[in-house]
């Protein structure tokens, strides 16, 4: 029998302070730890636990899709818990996403899943995601110069998302007040990831980190009292959260707290992913003329653009890495039983670049091993349907924590890269390089983020 406890383990990235530095090069650091220990599945011993890092597939498949109850909940901070206390006098972590169990959790979570795949929802947010993304082009049209795609992007994602999150305009594009509202969620998002490392909480950032908390609160709330009390069917996440909300003795503010979740995780993510493809394509101008080719005949459903899209999620996943603790003893394969309370991340990253399920050619970006029409080339395991195993590539988590905002993230990435394509020629700004440089803070960016030069295309 093969023993989890036979598993290499990689010891400590060493004193705090090199692992804060080190931190941004989290993903690069665990796939370099892999190859060297000869095993894409290993423990990783941090200061005070053992965390089992995941990236080889099969194993990934058995704890996705084991007893959903048995591997829900999240790895919690002692900072979120703290933070919860102090912002919302609870006792639990806040937060869709920082949650666990079956109120805080799992009840909101119903309630956004239900909202996110109902079929007005979806109609709903195509048009949004429209309207943003001519509002996004005119902008660019009005700068004109070299530009960072990276904050665009995000700006327009910020919007996306807060609209659908409160159900009125926010204003990220151009409004003073919601600027103040990305960088907020920005800070707090850094701050939140430094201050879940290690045991001891730094005083001097935790107060930061509550202020910007709590002015993040202040801003949302003229768009949440807007919706307090409000009659007819639910019009917007927030709509639907309190409605469940008050069913299940929820206060209105963890509801808003809940909203504020659906902002941080739909803005960053999507926009990096974006400026990534860009980044790509800017670097790649035969590849770029050929998508822009393609979209002219299929608009945002152009087979090439959803290709480019994911070969982004697999080499540049915007959530590098994703947690589960295990609730009851764990079995897999040939494997002795793995105990309950085992912390577990499984990362998109290492899984992206295991060069068992996706050939030599690995590091290649080529968006072409995601078309069917390579499906056939039996020579290169990557180009089956794009991978070698279905649990390869999961830049959107899988089973009961899985992105609830997938179909929207998808939707909306390929209406803004096909309107940015459709209106813009993409090139290297000076200074720009074609190599990307991918730090992680709790989502994954390119490092200064992407500057380039825009040239409107002249429609003949
Ligand atoms: C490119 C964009 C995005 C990527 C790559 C991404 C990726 C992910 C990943 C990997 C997870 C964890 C999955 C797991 O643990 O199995 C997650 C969770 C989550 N995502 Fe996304 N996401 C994106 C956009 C969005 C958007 C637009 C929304 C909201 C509208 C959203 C809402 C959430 C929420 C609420 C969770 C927490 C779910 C839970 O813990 O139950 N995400 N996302």
């Amino acid at each position: 029998m093969r023993r989890f406890s036979s598993l290499p383990t990689a010891s400590s990235l060493g004193p705090r302070k090199e692992m804060l530095f080190e931190v941004t090069r989290f993903p690069q650091f665990c796939e370099a730890t892999a190859r060297r220990l000869g095993s894409w599945n290993y423990f990783l011993q941090g200061e005070k636990h053992r965390t089992l890092i995941v990236g080889e597939p099969r194993l990934a498949q058995a704890i996705l899709t084991k007893k959903d109850a048995d591997w829900s909940d999240r790895i919690i901070a002692p900072v979120l818990r703290r933070l919860s206390k102090d912002l919302l006098g609870l006792d639990d972590a806040p937060g869709l996403i920082f949650a666990n169990g079956p109120r805080r959790w799992a009840v909101p979570r119903a309630a956004a899943v239900a909202g996110l795949w109902r079929t007005e929802f979806i109609e709903q947010s195509v048009a949004v995601v429209k309207e943003v993304a001519a509002e996004t082009m005119r902008e660019l049209f009005a700068r004109r110069q070299a530009v960072d795609v990276d904050d665009v992007f995000q700006r327009a994602a910020l919007e996306v998302v807060g609209r659908l999150a409160f159900g009125s305009r926010l204003g990220a594009l151009s409004d003073e007040r919601t600027k103040m509202m990305f960088e907020l969620l920005t800070e707090l998002a850094i701050l939140q990831g430094t201050l879940s490392l290690g045991g001891v909480i730094d005083e001097i950032k935790y107060a930061r980190l509550l202020i910007v908390a709590r002015e993040l609160l202040a801003l949302v709330e003229p768009l949440a009292a807007a919706r307090k009390g409000r009659g007819g069917p639910p019009a917007c996440f927030l709509d639907m959260l309190l409605a469940t909300s008050r069913d299940n003795d929820i206060g209105d503010d963890e509801c808003v707290w809940n909203a504020v979740s659906i902002l941080l995780a739909g803005n960053d993510t999507t926009g990096h992913t974006l400026s990534f493809a860009s980044l790509a394509l800017a670097s790649r101008p035969t590849l770029q003329a050929d998508v822009r080719a393609q979209i002219g005949d299929f608009g945002p459903d152009a087979p090439l653009l959803g290709a480019v899209l994911k070969e982004t999620f697999r080499l540049f996943p915007a959530a590098a890495f994703f947690h589960r603790v295990s609730k009851a003893t764990f079995k897999f394969a040939e494997y002795d039983e793995l105990p309950a309370g085992t912390r577990c991340s499984i990362s998109p990253w290492i899984l992206g670049r295991n060069e068992d399920c996706w050939g030599p050619d690995v590091d290649e970006f080529d968006p072409k091993r995601f078309l069917d029409d390579d499906e056939d080339d039996e020579a290169k395991p990557s180009n089956r349907a794009g991978t070698a195993h279905p649990y390869a590539y999961l830049p959107f988590g899988h089973g009961a924590r899985s992105c609830p905002g997938a179909r929207l993230a998808l939707q909306e990435a390929k209406i803004l890269l096909a309107a940015f394509l459709s209106d813009f020629h993409l090139d290297l700004a000076p200074g720009q390089s074609a190599e990307p440089d991918p730090v992680f803070a709790i989502t994954l960016s390119n490092r200064g983020g992407v500057r380039l030069r825009l040239t409107p295309v002249v429609v003949a």
